[in-house]
């Protein structure tokens, strides 16, 4: 049985969606980036792009994840943080080790698109040295 199948289908994947988001919200460090988000909208694109990667019958029609994040310079830690809520979502959905493996193995691929810095900022913090600045 295909992985996306032993997930419960793109049906399974939009459960485990809901699961991360609230989760994700909860967090300290990432919470704050989704003040503003309509989370209905953005788990509709969470769901068709988490299918398109492991195999489901969506498509990701929305921006690339790189347009979508850089606007927030994220960096390693918020990125690390969002693959711990994962696991542990997956953990608590009883997904197999070895498929929760393969998850995180294909999101953590995704991480120089996602992070444009190396170190965290909170949001809204001011943000120094970029192409304006001369030092
Ligand atoms: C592998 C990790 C991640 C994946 C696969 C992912 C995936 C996505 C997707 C598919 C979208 C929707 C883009 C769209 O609406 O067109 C999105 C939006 C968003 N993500 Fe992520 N994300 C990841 C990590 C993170 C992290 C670490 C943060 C911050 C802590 C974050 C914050 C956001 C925010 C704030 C939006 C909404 C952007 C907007 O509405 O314009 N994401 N993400």
């Amino acid at each position: 049985m295909p992985l996306i199948r032993r997930l419960g289908g793109d049906e399974g994947v939009a459960a485990l969606v809901d699961q991360l988001s609230a989760r994700v919200k909860a967090d300290p460090l990432m919470g704050p980036y989704f003040r503003d988000v309509d989370e209905a909208a953005l788990n509709r694109h969470r769901s068709m792009f988490l299918s398109a990667l492991l195999g489901g019958q969506h498509s990701y029609t929305g921006k690339t994840v790189a347009e979508a994040h850089g606007p927030f310079r994220l960096g390693d830690a918020e990125f690390d943080a969002f693959l711990r809520v994962m696991r542990e979502t997956l953990e608590a959905a009883d997904v197999p080790a070895v498929d929760r493996r393969t998850v995180l193995r294909r999101l953590s691929r995704l991480r120089a698109d996602i992070v444009s810095r190396g170190v965290s900022v909170a949001p809204g913090a001011p943000v120094f040295g970029g192409p304006e600045s001369s030092g």
